[in-house]
């Protein structure tokens, strides 16, 4: 099965893909988290990645897009895959397209996850990401069992760079100018169901999940 996951910054697309990964048991892939990993790992794509999202604009297409490539050739991801944060502009789409059709595959459910942007400010100040296992929690809404330690890995949870409230407000113009695009592009092909990003974790998952077992 091969899911796309469309929606604003801090909609909660990172959320629902870890829950949908534990229930499907297909890879969750998050562009955002690989070009992170890279840049931890100071890799010369980590660094050319850094430059756009310090400002929360978009790493170019053939980049993202050739990452992307590499990672569907691994093995986890050959009986399907969830997409977070990918596409994210027209020509990644059609790209995207391009490459499933070379794999014989479909894209068989978008979830549109639904957040307005003055919400989305008011949360992001507060997610907390686990430095180790990219493990996210909000210090309000999604608490781990001791302050500031990650439930999974027992590391420690810091704020991402790119969430501070000016580099998000940046990061949202850019989602409605090249993403929210990409909304009618998937409606047209039948595609996209809605679910409520504000919903609580459980009942996100299960209508996701419900839409799926229909
Ligand atoms: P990326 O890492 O993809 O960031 P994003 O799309 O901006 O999305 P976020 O990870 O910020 O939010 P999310 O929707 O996953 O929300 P989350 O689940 O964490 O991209 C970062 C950068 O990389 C981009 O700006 C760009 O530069 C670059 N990039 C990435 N992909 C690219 C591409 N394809 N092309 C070009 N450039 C690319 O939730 C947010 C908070 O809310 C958390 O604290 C969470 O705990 C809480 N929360 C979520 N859901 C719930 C819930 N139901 N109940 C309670 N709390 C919740």
């Amino acid at each position: 099965m091969n899911i796309v996951l469309l929606g604003a910054p801090g909609s909660g697309k990172g959320t629902l893909a870890s829950r949908l990964e534990e229930r499907l048991h297909i890879p969750h892939i998050a562009t955002g988290d690989i070009f992170r990993f890279n840049l931890k790992n100071n890799t010369e794509l980590g660094k050319l990645a850094k430059s756009y999202i310090d400002k929360g604009e978009l790493v170019p297409d053939d980049v993202t897009c050739n990452m992307v490539r590499d990672r569907f050739g691994k093995q986890d991801a050959k009986e399907g895959f969830i997409l977070d944060g990918f596409p994210r502009t027209i020509p990644q789409a059609t790209e995207l397209d391009k490459m499933l059709k070379e794999m014989g595959r479909k894209i068989d459910y978008v979830f549109l996850v639904q957040a307005d942007d003055e919400r989305i400010v008011k949360r992001m100040g507060g997610r907390r990401v686990c430095k180790n296992c990219g493990e996210v929690y909000h210090v309000e809404t999604l608490k781990p069992k001791v302050d500031g330690i990650c439930d999974k890995c027992g590391s420690e949870l810091v704020q991402r760079d790119d969430d501070n409230e000016n580099v998000v407000k940046d990061r949202l113009k850019v989602y409605h100018e090249q993403t929210a695009p990409l909304i009618d592009y998937y409606k047209n092909q039948n595609l996209v169901h809605e679910v409520d990003g504000f919903a609580t974790v459980e009942e996100v998952t299960n209508s996701a999940l419900n839409i799926i077992n229909r």
